[in-house]
């Protein structure tokens, strides 16, 4: 796949996997859209981009809205050409409190999670179809396989994405547009700098926007990496319960005051 010329939009492009995937494909020579609501960082990014040789704009957007994500698109489009790819990177992270006391982050989990991603989705689908050309994809995570203790809402969310980009492949097979769903362990990113526990198989936020570029080269349908991580989980989805809230009591009872002490 050549990446010279590629017009491929990343909603989550002002930080951490999001905006490494947009220096890396800039570097490819691809045309990047770059979708975020801070879009102060974003024309920074862009800037950068630009002054580096590269080609890339800032289409700031809430993808939670659907009519900004279709505005957001249309710009670029109407910019640089029709989008060939997308790249849903945009996404939120919060534990899950024992009594769901905190349903607003929930809300937000899934509106921008899942959400986010269909209307990304939405928004460059129908001319994908016409053009019988086109590739999409989002950023899931290995937690789509496993409903880990506090984390309930990000974990369904990303399994709710993974389910959904399935379905999709699958509806689309013949249409000339492909589906990728991309499922990454840890990545040091500013929504893992805040955990306090030693997290397996820790990426960078480079290595993994590479790892994400050649799973989009070789147009997969699920790429799980890293590969030891997705093994960890693996079994860990083949644990008892009572194992895994042991695994997890220490982080719960820091991160959710509330949960039950060490079992
Ligand atoms: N880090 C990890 O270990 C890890 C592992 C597996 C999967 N993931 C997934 O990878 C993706 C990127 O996460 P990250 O670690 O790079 O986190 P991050 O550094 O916090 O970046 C999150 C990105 O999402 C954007 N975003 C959040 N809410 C948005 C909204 N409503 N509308 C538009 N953009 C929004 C943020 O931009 P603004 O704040 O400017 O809007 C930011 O660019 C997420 O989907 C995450 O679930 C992360």
């Amino acid at each position: 796949m050549n990446w010279r010329g590629h017009r491929v939009v990343v909603t989550g492009a002002s930080s951490g996997i999001g905006l490494a995937l947009a220096r890396e494909l800039a570097l490819r020579g691809a045309h990047v859209g770059l979708v975020a609501r801070r879009a102060e960082a974003l024309d920074a990014l862009a800037g950068e981009l630009k002054s580096a040789g590269g080609m890339a704009i800032a289409c700031p957007a809430d993808c939670r809205d659907l009519q900004a994500i279709k505005e957001s698109f249309a710009f670029f489009e109407a910019t640089v050409g029709p989008i060939q790819s997308v790249i849903a990177a945009a996404g939120v992270g919060y534990p899950t409190a024992i009594d769901l006391s905190n349903i607003e982050q929930t809300v937000e989990t899934f509106g921008t999670n899942v959400l986010g991603v269909i209307h990304a989705f939405h928004a460059a689908l129908p001319g994908m179809l016409r053009r019988r050309e086109g590739h999409l994809s989002a950023v899931s995570s290995l937690s789509a396989f496993k409903g880990f203790p506090g984390e309930s809402a990000y974990c369904a969310s990303k399994a709710a994405v993974n389910t959904f980009l399935e379905g999709m492949r699958i509806q689309l097979r013949g249409t000339g547009v492909g589906i990728t769903a991309l499922c990454p362990g840890f990545v040091r990113t500013p929504m893992t700098d805040c955990n306090t526990f030693d997290m397996p198989f820790l990426l960078e936020a480079e290595d993994s926007a590479k790892r994400i570029i050649r799973a989009l080269e070789r147009r997969a349908g699920v790429a799980c990496f890293p590969m030891r991580m997705s093994w960890l989980v693996g079994l860990l989805r083949r644990s008892p319960d009572r194992f895994l809230q042991w695994l997890f009591s220490d982080y719960n009872a820091k991160a959710l005051p509330g949960s039950p002490p060490k079992a």
